[in-house]
């Protein structure tokens, strides 16, 4: 598998390629799918359709690994948080106090999502990697304490600076919960995991040890007492500054960077870098992209490196524009 040789660290010629958020709603297949059923959560929660919508982009498109189809807001459900996508994404209030973990409950709850994973496992081809994934504590902290999507994140942060012991339990909570969550992944048989900590960005600087490191870190060491060396991709969102410090205490294999990270500026890194073309010039295409991917590629010569977005694609993003950035990698 070229994606887990390159995280592996070993030289490869080819340059491995996903993208972030592939399997969704920017693909008609996965559109038409969508219309059929009757919810978000009854596809993640049907192996059998997960499966189909894991390996649509696939099918597709070629990329060099499936990302598995899921959110990262299963875990608030595990934990016994109604979470709704239908009319824009609501969850019901939660009270942080009363949130107590059980591995057993969470692997039973969760249990049709590794039976995607060794379907999907079973379907996708042998030299196609296949990554699981959950959400760092903190940004799905931040989704539970707001219960919306739409109106950013205030009272979720005025949570955090004013119940900030009832808040730093809950990260606790979902640390461990999402542990066990990785856990049933990688035992279903995914070959590498992606933490993704979108909102890290709003983390004030004196609080990135504490709410972002120590709880990837945490979950990062627990996986590898299973599994030594296993994959660990962290994506960080806006926090370029922290991103080196990250890199070097906290044990991940790669780090997914947003576009605004210079990477001609990575000689402090050491780990595998993936990223991380502008989802907005991907939307575009043409000579833009063209000169854009080249920039990268030049940037990251003779460095283990996995093509990806610098954050997921949108929804609009025509699919010849898809197979455009394919052409201009693969050629
Ligand atoms: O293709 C893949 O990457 C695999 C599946 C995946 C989804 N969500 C499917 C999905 C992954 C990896 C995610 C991660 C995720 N989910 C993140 C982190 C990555 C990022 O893009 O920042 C976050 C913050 C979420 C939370 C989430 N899920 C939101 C805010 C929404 C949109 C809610 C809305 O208002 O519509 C979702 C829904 C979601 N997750 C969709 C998909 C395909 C769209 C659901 C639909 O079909 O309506």
């Amino acid at each position: 598998m070229l994606l887990l040789s390159v995280l592996a660290k070993k030289k490869e010629k080819e340059v491995p390629v996903w993208l972030m958020r592939q399997a969704g709603r920017y693909l008609p297949e996965y559109r038409k799918l969508r219309k059929e059923n009757k919810g978000f959560l009854d596809l993640v929660f049907s192996p059998k359709k997960a499966t189909e919508i894991t390996l649509q982009p696939i099918k597709r498109f070629d990329f060099d690994a499936a990302i598995l189809f899921s959110d990262i807001l299963v875990i608030p459900l595990a934990l016994g948080q109604q979470v709704s996508f239908e009319q824009g994404l609501e969850l019901s209030p939660i009270d942080v106090e009363n949130i107590r973990v059980h591995a057993k409950e969470i692997s039973h709850k969760l249990a049709p999502i590794a039976q995607t994973v060794q379907k999907t496992r079973k379907e996708l081809a042998k030299d196609k990697a296949l990554i699981g994934f959950a959400g760092g504590p903190f940004t799905v902290a931040l989704y539970m304490l707001q219960g919306t999507s739409k109106k950013g994140f205030d009272e979720a942060l005025s949570f955090a600076y004013t119940q900030t012991k009832a808040f730093e339990k809950l990260l606790d909570d979902l640390t461990e919960a999402t542990t066990y969550y990785l856990l049933d992944q990688i035992k279903a048989g995914v070959n590498a995991v992606q933490l993704f900590e979108t909102w890290a960005a709003l983390v004030p600087w004196h609080k990135q040890k504490e709410w972002l490191l120590k709880p990837l870190q945490t979950m990062i060491h627990a996986v590898r007492k299973d599994y030594p060396d296993f994959p660990v991709i962290t994506y960080l969102k806006g926090v370029g500054g922290f991103v080196p410090y990250y890199a070097a205490h906290s044990q991940t294999t790669a780090v997914s960077l947003d576009s605004s990270y210079p990477l001609e500026l990575l000689d402090d890194i050491e780990c595998v870098i993936q990223g991380n073309l502008d989802p907005h010039i991907l939307l575009n295409g043409g000579t833009f992209m063209k000169e854009s991917v080249f920039s990268i590629k030049k940037a990251l010569k003779g460095r283990p490196f996995i093509f990806n977005l610098g954050h997921g694609i949108l929804k609009e993003t025509p699919l010849e524009h898809v197979e455009q950035l394919m052409k201009l990698l693969r050629d």
